[in-house]
């Protein structure tokens, strides 16, 4: 595990890009694993500044979206179908972008078909992650056993606490989710983790500890041969 300390967020961001940036330099069909959340939106920000100045480009590239509320319509603004396309996908040029499909009627199904069309595209060459205030990766909350592949989960309390600042009062906030797996996120040659801000300090402090807390889901990270974690001074002071 890699660990690179920044002064800021807003450093992070920029170097999070670099690797997308070099990534894509070396392998313009690279299959980039995303995630959605308020640590994403900067680093989306500067990739889609770097793609405006030519530096970057998505035009082979295929993504595969870690997660996705369920049921959630795709045109519900707190869907992360719409924080993709919002925050990145109508503003890059990606070959083909995919999320497990909120809406689809049978969630278990859904799972099944994601991991197949994952599987079939190759697998992930460089995963992004953020760390929830619980240690959750993905939406792969604390447990006793962890899927590999993708699933339907239950959102923990503290997950719909967190999450519930980007519903409207009196907005209804999904507590299920379908979310790759541990698995799936293992699979991934390289995996990028961004932890920014006060709130993530305590659970940054249980991941460099260096033990294998089983209850701390990011801490299964340590096992990846390629984990490089980017922090900013304020997670890293837990
Ligand atoms: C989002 C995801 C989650 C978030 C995590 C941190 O796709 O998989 O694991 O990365 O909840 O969210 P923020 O960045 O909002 O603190």
């Amino acid at each position: 595990m890699k660990k690179i300390l920044c002064d800021s967020y807003e450093e992070i961001c920029r170097v999070a890009a670099d690797f997308y940036t070099r990534q894509l330099g070396d392998k313009p069909d690279s299959i980039l694993g995303l995630a959605t959340g308020g640590t994403m939106i900067g680093l989306y920000e500067e990739l889609v500044r770097r793609y405006q100045e030519g530096k970057i480009d998505f035009s082979k590239a295929r993504s595969f979206n870690l997660d996705e509320y369920y049921p959630i319509k795709k045109s519900h603004p707190q869907s992360y179908d719409s924080y993709m396309r919002e925050n990145l996908f109508d503003k890059v040029n990606f070959l083909k972008t995919s999320l497990p499909d909120g809406e689809a009627a049978d969630p278990i199904a859904e799972c099944s078909r994601y991991d197949e069309e994952l599987e079939s595209a190759g697998g992930i060459d460089l995963m992004l992650l953020g760390i929830g205030v619980n240690g959750h990766i993905g939406f792969n909350e604390p447990a006793k056993t962890y899927h590999l592949g993708t699933n339907l989960v239950g959102l923990t309390e503290s997950t719909l606490v967190a999450n519930s600042r980007f519903f409207g009062p009196g907005e209804r906030q999904p507590d299920q989710a379908l979310t790759m797996g541990i698995g799936s996120i293992f699979a991934s040659n390289k995996i990028l983790l961004l932890i920014s801000g006060t709130s993530k300090g305590q659970i940054a402090g249980r991941l460099f500890e260096g033990n294998l807390h089983t209850d701390v889901p990011a801490c299964l990270l340590l096992l990846h041969p390629d984990v490089t974690i980017i922090i900013d001074r304020e997670a890293d002071g837990g």
